[in-house]
């Protein structure tokens, strides 16, 4: 007998791309892209908070972004610390906790201490976590991950031979975060952009060609339903996962 239970996945990571592109194809400036793009954001984070995923995050902000124009740094930076100034208390009603990953430090004084607000006012959030890649390089975070293991085995608070995967993971700035089951990247294009590499290492991967400020519940809807229909086999065989269903 068929007895699938379509398993929702727990943690679901988007990289939000294509804004810019969004906005040209219409005849706008790029920086109204992204204000398209913060609503969007707003729709998929209560979608996916009413669809009962635990984990959310979203790639807002990549190390490699710095270099763009300044005026487009800056309005990024203002829609963020609008974006958390205008959402907190729905955040902290629906029991969102709020997290980031990245070099925060790197972000202007007031949008960092909006963060640390936010993140302290929805504290034990237990809905579902959003967690905002801000100045987000995954390998910026694993080289800081290994100067932390290295000065831990140096002052003897672990033996080089007693490193695992477990210790270090606890190192990255997703510590006691699961790691991502399912991966959307929007705008059509298929790459990574530096974004949780280690994380990754078995997530499922969703394209779509649509740009994200066009990225709506359905889209996301969709993405859950293609995940649902995959086989996740870690290395098995498909005959070894059956069994472990069965279980
Ligand atoms: C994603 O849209 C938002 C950020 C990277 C901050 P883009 O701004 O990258 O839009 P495209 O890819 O240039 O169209
Ligand atoms: C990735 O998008 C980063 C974010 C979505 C924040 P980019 O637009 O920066 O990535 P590339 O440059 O196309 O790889
Ligand atoms: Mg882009």
């Amino acid at each position: 007998m068929e007895n699938k239970i379509k398993k929702m996945p727990k943690h679901v990571a988007i990289i939000m791309d294509g804004n810019g592109r969004w906005a040209l194809k219409q005849g706008l400036a790029r920086l109204e892209g992204h204000r398209v793009g913060v609503n969007r954001s707003e729709e998929i984070i209560d979608c996916a908070q009413e669809m009962g995923i635990k984990y959310l995050t979203l790639y807002a902000f990549s190390m490699e972004n710095w270099k763009r124009p300044n005026e487009e740094v800056d309005t990024l930076m203002m829609l963020l610390k609008g974006f958390l100034d205008a959402k907190e208390e729905k955040m902290r009603k629906n029991g969102i906790c709020f997290e980031t990953i990245g070099q925060i430090s790197f972000l202007p004084k007031e949008v960092y201490e909006t963060i640390v607000r936010v993140k302290k006012s929805t504290q034990g959030g237990e809905k579902m976590t959003l967690i905002l890649a801000l100045s987000y390089g995954s390998r910026d975070e694993i080289l800081r991950a290994i100067k932390q293991t290295v000065l831990e085995v140096k002052n003897g608070k672990i033996a080089h031979e007693a490193i695992d995967e477990t210790f270090f993971a606890n190192c990255l700035d997703t510590k006691g975060i699961p790691d991502p089951d399912l991966v959307i990247r929007t705008s059509g294009e298929h790459r990574i952009s530096n974004f949780l590499l280690w994380q990754l290492a078995y997530a499922e991967l969703f394209f779509t060609d649509c740009f994200w400020p066009d990225f709506t519940e359905n889209h996301f809807k969709n993405a859950i339903e293609e995940y649902q229909l995959r086989e996740r086999r870690y290395g098995l065989t498909s005959k070894q996962i059956e069994g472990t269903h069965q279980k």
